[in-house]
């Protein structure tokens, strides 16, 4: 379509077409005071009516369908996590979750795993729960934006058998166990393996890769305790 175009006009009639576009990218509509603001607010009313109603009759039952013990309370919001491979999943009351979420279960182990999620539980945006055996929030576990919780780590260690697109190994998976009240920054990264204890926060950007006593801030890769809580 560029090159007929370019074909059929003058080189100076393509250079002015040019300066025309130029001029109209800059081109910023004025703000007509009140009506903005105005079309704004029913924007956003209007944007978060259909939402709540989408949430409430499409998305929220969907999901619970795949529960084997339907919570009570259940606020789902941006959608729904995206179920991937093959887990079970029990879920406590009272729970917040973002759609914008992955929960992917292994496929190649000979049990089922296991997502066991505690009452009074937030998991956030951009979250990955990759379940291998067992993952377990006890309650009042929050999760923040772009948490992964890495229960299996999908390939092999050996590279041939990662070239030849073979699955990682039983002993390469891990249980994830969260107690109650831990707290995860943004960003941060569980390895398969690990028991966080009662009380205890992980920094922002942390990588924990062995167990974390309870009542302790911990930061860093790997994570390391950094200081006692006391409240
Ligand atoms: C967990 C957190 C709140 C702790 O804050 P805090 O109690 O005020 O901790 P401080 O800022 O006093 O830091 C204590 C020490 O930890 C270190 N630290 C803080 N955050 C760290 C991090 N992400 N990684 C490594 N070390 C960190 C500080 O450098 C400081 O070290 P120092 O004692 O040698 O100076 C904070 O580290 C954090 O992660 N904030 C982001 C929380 C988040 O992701 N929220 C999203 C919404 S839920």
């Amino acid at each position: 379509m560029r090159t007929i175009v370019k074909n059929m006009l003058e080189p100076t009639q393509i250079a002015m077409i040019k300066i025309y576009l130029k001029a109209w990218r800059n081109v910023v509509f004025p703000v007509i005071p009140f009506v903005h603001n105005i079309i704004y607010q029913l924007h956003v009313a209007i944007k978060n009516s259909l939402h709540c109603i989408i949430q409430k009759l499409y998305y929220t039952p969907l999901f619970l369908s795949q529960i084997s013990s339907p919570p009570k309370q259940l606020q789902l919001y941006s959608g729904m996590p995206l179920l991937l491979g093959t887990v079970n999943i029990q879920m406590g009351n009272h729970c917040v979750i973002s759609g914008v979420s992955t929960i992917t279960g292994r496929v190649w182990g000979k049990k089922k795993p296991q997502l066991l999620i505690g009452n009074n539980v937030e998991i956030g945006w951009q979250n990955t729960l990759a379940v291998g055996s067992t993952i377990q929030l006890d309650d009042n576990v929050r999760l923040a934006g772009k948490v992964f919780l890495a229960g299996y780590p999908g390939h092999p260690i050996n590279p041939m058998d990662r070239a030849a697109d073979q699955p990682d190994l039983p002993q390469q998976v891990g249980d994830i166990h969260l107690c109650r009240n831990v707290w995860l920054g943004t960003g941060v990264i569980v390895i398969a393996g690990v028991t966080i204890g009662e009380n205890s926060i992980i920094a922002a950007g942390s990588v924990v890769t062995k167990n974390i006593p309870a009542n302790v801030l911990v930061g860093g890769n790997p994570a390391c305790v950094i200081k006692q809580l006391e409240y």
